[in-house]
């Protein structure tokens, strides 16, 4: 199987979890809460994999570059997982009010922001050697195999913990 190319698919997840973001915010707004569930369930799928392999991967790597500014993205990453707590906690209620309603699609849009900032770190990606690249690529490939959801890794395997 060819290499994934680590810019090219970095950022087809941030297209992939841009749009789930969307449709979860106006189907949490709307009240349709089975597409809201089964949407967000999608993103904690697509999500997992992606922050584990910004964590253990590309963050140590963007050292090069970034220096401590490292630690403020996995402090965002704490503030996302939080975040994403926030909405499944509303949806797995079996009513939902409108006002939650509104939180979870509130919840849904602070995380859109993240999105946009972490697509931002392909800017720099673009100037790592073709070594540092292969082995992200292979990274990326490992974390999308494992494939552990969003809440399960934040939960079960991320070291760092965050507090409910
Ligand atoms: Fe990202």
């Amino acid at each position: 199987m060819a290499k994934l190319d680590p810019i090219v698919e970095f950022r087809e997840d941030h297209r992939k979890v841009r749009d789930g973001l969307m449709k979860l915010a106006s189907a949490a707004e709307s009240g349709d809460l089975d597409t809201a569930r089964t949407t967000l369930g999608d993103i904690n799928v697509a999500v997992g994999p992606h922050f584990r392999y910004e964590e253990e991967s590309l963050y140590p790597a963007m050292k090069e570059f970034l220096g401590e500014y490292v630690d403020r993205l996995i402090e965002e990453h704490d503030g996302a997982i939080k975040t994403a707590r926030v909405a499944a906690q509303i949806l797995s209620q079996s009513s939902v009010s409108a006002e939650e309603g509104k939180a979870a699609a509130g919840a849904a849009r602070a995380l859109l922001i993240h999105v946009s900032n972490c697509d931002g770190l392909n800017i720099l990606a673009e100037r790592f050697s073709q070594a540092k690249l292969d082995q992200l690529a292979d990274a990326f490939q490992k974390s999308r195999d494992q494939g552990v959801p969003l809440l399960e890794w934040a939960e079960k395997i991320r070291e760092r913990k965050v507090a409910a």
